[in-house]
C-alpha cells in the first residue's frame, strides 16, 4: 500500500516510530513475520487485527520486552535505545497493579520508579486521577475498585511520568461508555500535544471514530495501514447510491470498474473500483436518466477489516 506518514497531516515529516521487518518466533510459531509499520506522532494510531494476529507480541517487541529474531524499531530514523524506552509509558494487556496498595500511593509509586520526587509524583497523581475521574478513590485499596476503575488506574500509572511515547494493549476493554469517552479524551490530549500514541483494540467502531491512523495486522504481518479516512475513501468497497428514473442500466456496463450490486424500484447501488472517480459515474448517470438523489457510502473500518482478513486468509492458504 503506497502510504507515507506525511500523508496523515498532508505534509511530509519525520516518522516518529518505525517498525522495520520485525520477525518474532516462539519455537515453531512465527508470531511476527517481517512486519513493517509506521506510527506518526501527533495523532492516535490504532493497532487492530484478529485474536492471535500478533498485536501483543508486536507491542512487546516495540517496548523491548521481547528481542525479535530479526528487524528493528526506530525513532526518528534511529534505533530505539533502552534509555528511550525508560521514558515511555506502557499499559499491558495483563494488568499489573499491587492489589493491597491504596490508589493514590500506587500512582505515586510508579512516578517514583521513573525518578520523580515524592512531591512531584503526588501532584501528578492527583491531576491524573482527577482527569480519569478516580480522585475520590485516592485512599481506597486497589482491589476494592471495580474492574473498569482498576483499568483507569493502570492508565494513570502508565502516564504519571508524562511519556512522549504511549503504548497501550487493549486499554478500552471492558470500560463503560463514559469511561471510554474519558479515556479517549485523555489519549487525544496527549496525541495533540505531540506524543506517539499506539494502542490495540477490537472495538473497530471506536477505532474508526478515534484514530486518524490504523495499522491492521493478521498472521504476523501488516495487511492494511494508513490514514483511516483515506483508506475508507479509496477502498474498492465504496458504493454509489443513485435514485435514477427511466431507461435501462446499459450505461453502467459501458463504464470501466463499475458494477451494479443492487437495484430495486428506482434506487441502484454501484460498486466503484478505487481508481474510479465517483463524480464521473454520477455524470454518466445524469446523461442516462434523471438523477433525483445520490450518495457515496464509504465502508466502515469493520468492513475493511473483514475484507482484509478474508484476503489475507486466502493468501495464507497458498503460502
Ligand atoms: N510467550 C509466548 N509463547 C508462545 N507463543 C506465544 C507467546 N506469546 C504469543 N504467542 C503466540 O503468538 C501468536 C500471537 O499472539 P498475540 O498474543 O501477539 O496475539 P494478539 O493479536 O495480541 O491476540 P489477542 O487479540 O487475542 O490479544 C499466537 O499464536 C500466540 O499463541
Ligand atoms: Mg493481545
Amino acid at each position: 500500500m503506497p502510504w507515507h506518514a506525511g500523508d496523515v497531516r498532508g505534509y511530509s515529516r519525520e516518522v516518529s516510530l518505525e517498525i522495520v521487518d520485525v520477525t518474532q518466533t516462539f519455537g515453531e510459531r512465527r508470531a511476527l513475520d517481517s512486519l513493517n509499520a509506521v506510527v506518526p506522532d501527533g495523532v492516535l494510531t490504532g493497532l487492530v487485527g484478529p485474536n492471535g494476529a500478533g498485536k501483543t507480541t508486536l507491542l512487546r517487541v516495540v517496548l523491548g520486552v521481547l528481542s525479535p529474531d530479526a528487524g528493528s524499531i526506530l525513532t526518528d530514523g534511529l534505533p530505539v535505545t533502552a534509555d528511550d524506552r525508560r521514558r515511555w509509558g506502557y499499559m499491558p494487556q495483563e494488568r499489573g497493579l499491587y492489589a493491597g496498595m491504596p490508589v493514590g500511593e500506587q500512582v505515586i509509586y510508579f512516578g517514583r520508579l521513573h525518578g520523580l520526587s515524592r512531591a512531584e509524583a503526588t501532584r501528578r497523581a492527583h491531576a491524573l486521577l482527577d482527569e480519569l475521574d478516580l480522585d475520590d478513590r485516592w485512599a481506597d485499596r486497589t482491589d476494592k475498585l471495580s474492574g473498569g476503575m482498576q483499568q483507569r488506574l493502570q492508565m494513570a500509572t502508565a502516564l504519571v511520568h508524562e511519556p512522549e511515547v504511549i503504548i497501550l494493549d487493549e486499554p478500552f476493554n471492558g470500560l463503560d461508555p463514559v469511561a471510554v469517552a474519558n479515556l479517549s479524551e485523555t489519549l487525544r490530549v496527549r496525541a495533540r500535544s505531540g506524543c506517539v500514541v499506539l494502542f490495540s483494540s477490537h472495538q473497530l467502531d471506536l477505532v474508526q471514530d478515534l484514530c486518524e491512523v490504523i495499522t491492521m495486522i493478521d498472521h504476523g504481518h501488516t495487511v492494511l495501514e494508513g490514514n483511516v479516512a483515506q483508506l475508507r475513501a479509496s477502498s474498492g468497497l465504496r458504493q454509489l447510491r443513485l435514485h435514477i428514473t427511466g431507461g435501462s442500466l446499459d450505461w453502467v456496463d459501458r463504464l470501466h470498474g463499475v458494477s451494479v450490486v443492487g437495484a430495486e424500484a428506482d434506487e441502484i447501488r454501484l460498486s466503484i473500483a478505487p481508481s474510479i472517480d465517483p463524480l464521473a459515474v454520477l455524470d454518466a448517470a445524469r446523461v442516462a436518466g434523471q438523477v433525483t438523489d445520490f450518495g457515496l457510502d464509504l465502508p466502515t473500518l469493520s468492513q475493511l477489516f473483514f475484507a482484509a482478513v478474508a484476503a489475507d486468509n486466502s493468501a495464507e492458504s497458498v503460502r
